[in-house]
C-alpha cells in the first residue's frame, strides 16, 4: 500500500490502541508494535514518525522495557508519551526518579501551561488541562532538549528538542480530558512528521481491493456471513473484489432479531455474488427442544451451526480461500506480527473450529488491520446500509440465550416482536446513540395481571441496556423514565403473552451483559 506510516511502540499502557485510533482518525496509518520488535523490522516499516506509548514500569527499574538507542540515530522525529517521555530521556542522557514526595505525582486532570513556540502546541491557548498519570519525575532533561509544558507541581510536563525532531509529554494526549490533545498528535504528525494524511477509507478501499484481485486470481473464495458488521463489511469488500468467486453462506438459525434475515439478504443484493442463505430454522429448534441449560444451548447451537455450513460449504467444493473477520483489536491482542501466516483463529470466534473442517487452501482476513470504527466507515463507503454498518454486537448463539428455559418457535417470535419495540422505541428517542448493547429478554417467569376486565397469567419480559468500553465490564443505562414508560406500555398492548415489564439494574460484574 502506498501510504505513509507512523509506528506506535508499545510499553505496555492501557491506552495504546487509542493512540493508534487517534492517529488514524488524523488521516495517517499507523501499526501498534510491540517494544521488542527488531528494528530491522522496524527499519523496514519505514516510518515517517515513532510515538513511544506509556507504560506502567520506572525507567529506571532493573528489567524495565526499553528499546535499542540507535532508534535516535535514526533521523525519524520521535513522540514518547509518558513513560514514553520518561524512557527517551532517561536513555538520551537525562535521570528520571521517583517524585521525591506526594506533590510531584501526578494523577487526573492538571492545569497546565504550555511554551506555543513549540511546533507540538502552536496556535493552541498557553494554558490548559492535561491528564497526567505519573509517579516519576525527570529531574534533569536531556542535552539539547528544551521545557515546553509546566504545571504546578511538575516544572517539566513536556520537553522538545525541535532539532532532531524529539518530543516528550508527561500527559496522555489521546484521552478525552487532555484538552487539545488530539491537535498535538496532529501537530506532531502534520508539522513535525511531514504527514501528508494519505489514509482514507476510499484509498483504503481501492487498495484493498486491487490486492485481494492480485491474491485471489482466478479462486474461489468463501464467507461465513453471520450479519454482523466484520463479516458485512467483509462481504461487501469481496464481493466489489472478486463478485462472482465468492460464495456467502448465510446460516438463518431462526434465533435471528425481528426482518434481520431479510435485512442482511437484501443488503447484498446488488452485488453479483454467490449468495447462500440457508433457512435452517426448524432445524436449530428441533435440536434446541426441551433444552434449558444455557451451556448446552451454545454448545448445540455452534456445533449445528458448524454442520449446516460444512453441508453447503461441500456443495461448492473446494474453495482456494476461506474468508475470516479478524480486525485489528484481535491481531493486537494476539500478539500477531503481522507477518504472513501469522494469523491467529479468534478464539471467541462465533464459528471456532470451522477451518479445520472445510476444505480450503489458505485464509484471507481483509479487516485484519482496521479498528471497528474504521470497519465501519469501510462498510460506508462500500454502499452498505446504515442499519447493517452501525448494528450493535449481537450473540452468535442469537435469541436462545435471551429466552431463559426452554426456546420454542413461539417464544422466539414473543420476544423478537417486544425487543423490536425497545429498539424502536430508542432509537425514535435518540437514546440508541448513546448505549453499546441493548435488548430484550423474556424470562420463564410468569406473574398474574390484569388486562381490560380480565386476569392475566404471562410471561415478564426483562429491558437490559448498558454501556461500555470493551464490554469486560459494564454499567447498566440510565436510560430516561418517560421512554421506559412508552416502551413499557407499547410492549404490553402490542405483544401477547408479556404483561410485565422489569428493567435490568445490574451492571457487569457482578452479571453479564446477557443473561445466559
Ligand atoms: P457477556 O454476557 O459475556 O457478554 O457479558 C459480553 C459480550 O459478548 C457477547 N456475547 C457473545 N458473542 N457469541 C458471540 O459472538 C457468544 O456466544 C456470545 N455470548 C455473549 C454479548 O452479546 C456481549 O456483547
Amino acid at each position: 500500500m502506498s501510504h505513509q506510516t507512523v509506528i506506535v511502540l508499545d510499553f505496555g499502557g492501557q491506552y495504546n490502541q487509542l493512540i493508534a485510533r487517534r492517529v488514524r482518525e488524523c488521516g495517517v496509518y499507523c501499526e501498534l508494535k510491540p517494544y521488542t520488535t527488531p528494528l530491522d523490522e522496524l527499519r523496514s516499516m519505514d516510518p515517517i514518525g515513532i510515538i513511544f506509548t506509556g507504560g506502567p514500569h520506572s525507567v529506571y527499574a532493573e528489567g524495565a522495557p526499553s528499546v535499542d538507542p540507535a532508534i535516535f540515530s535514526w533521523g525519524v522525529p520521535i513522540l514518547g508519551i509518558c513513560y514514553g517521555c520518561q524512557l527517551m530521556a532517561h536513555l538520551l542522557g537525562g535521570r528520571v526518579v521517583p517524585a521525591q514526595d506526594d506533590s510531584a505525582r501526578e494523577y487526573g486532570k492538571t492545569a497546565t501551561g504550555f511554551d506555543t513556540g513549540c511546533k507540538l502546541f502552536g496556535g493552541l491557548p498557553a494554558d490548559g488541562i492535561t491528564w497526567m498519570s505519573h509517579g516519576d519525575y525527570m529531574e534533569k532533561v536531556p542535552e539539547g532538549f528544551a521545557l515546553t509544558a509546566w504545571s504546578e507541581a511538575c516544572p517539566n510536563v513536556a520537553i522538545a528538542d525541535e532539532e532532531r525532531g524529539f518530543y516528550g509529554v508527561q500527559f496522555h494526549p489521546e484521552v478525552d480530558h487532555t484538552q487539545h490533545g488530539v491537535d498535538m498528535i496532529r501537530a506532531f504528525l502534520y508539522d513535525v512528521c511531514g504527514a501528508r494524511g494519505d489514509w482514507s477509507m476510499e484509498d483504503y478501499k481501492r487498495t484493498a481491493i486491487a490486492d485481494i484481485r492480485a491474491r485471489v486470481g482466478q479462486g474461489k473464495v468463501l464467507l461465513a456471513l453471520s450479519g454482523g458488521v466484520d463479516s458485512s463489511v467483509m462481504a461487501a469488500l469481496l464481493a466489489e473484489a472478486v463478485g462472482s468467486q465468492l460464495t456467502c453462506v448465510f446460516v438463518d438459525h431462526g434465533l435471528m432479531r425481528l426482518n434481520e434475515g431479510d435485512e442482511v439478504e437484501a443488503a447484498f443484493a446488488p452485488w453479483d455474488i454467490n449468495f447462500v442463505r440457508v433457512n435452517a430454522g426448524e432445524r436449530f429448534l428441533s435440536k434446541l427442544a426441551g433444552v434449558e441449560e444455557p451451556e448446552r444451548k451454545r454448545k448445540i447451537i455452534g456445533e449445528e451451526f458448524i454442520r449446516v455450513f460444512e453441508e453447503e460449504a461441500k456443495k461448492v467444493g473446494k474453495v482456494d480461500f476461506l474468508a475470516q473477520g479478524t480486525i485489528y483489536p484481535d491481531v493486537i491482542e494476539s500478539g500477531g506480527t503481522g507477518a504472513a501466516g501469522a494469523a491467529v483463529i479468534k478464539s471467541h470466534h462465533n464459528v471456532g473450529g470451522l477451518p479445520d473442517t472445510v476444505d480450503f487452501k489458505e485464509l484471507i482476513e481483509p479487516l485484519r488491520l482496521l479498528f471497528k470504527d474504521e470497519v465501519r466507515q469501510l462498510g460506508r463507503e462500500l454502499g452498505l446500509p446504515e442499519y447493517l454498518v452501525t448494528r450493535q454486537p449481537f450473540p452468535g448463539p442469537g435469541l436462545a440465550i435471551r429466552i431463559i428455559g426452554e426456546v420454542t418457535k413461539a417464544k422466539a417470535d414473543t420476544l423478537r416482536l417486544a425487543d423490536f419495540i425497545f429498539r424502536d422505541e430508542l432509537a425514535r428517542a435518540g437514546e440508541d446513540r448513546n448505549l453499546n448493547q441493548y435488548f430484550a429478554v423474556l424470562t420463564n417467569t410468569r406473574s398474574v395481571g390484569v388486562m381490560g376486565d380480565g386476569r392475566t397469567y404471562d410471561y415478564t419480559l426483562a429491558l437490559r441496556a448498558v454501556t461500555t468500553a470493551d464490554f469486560m465490564t459494564a454499567d447498566w443505562a440510565r436510560i430516561p423514565y418517560e421512554v421506559l414508560d412508552r416502551v413499557s406500555v407499547r410492549i404490553v398492548n402490542e405483544v401477547r403473552g408479556i404483561n410485565r415489564i422489569v428493567y435490568d439494574i445490574t451492571s457487569k460484574p457482578p452479571a453479564t451483559v446477557e443473561w445466559e
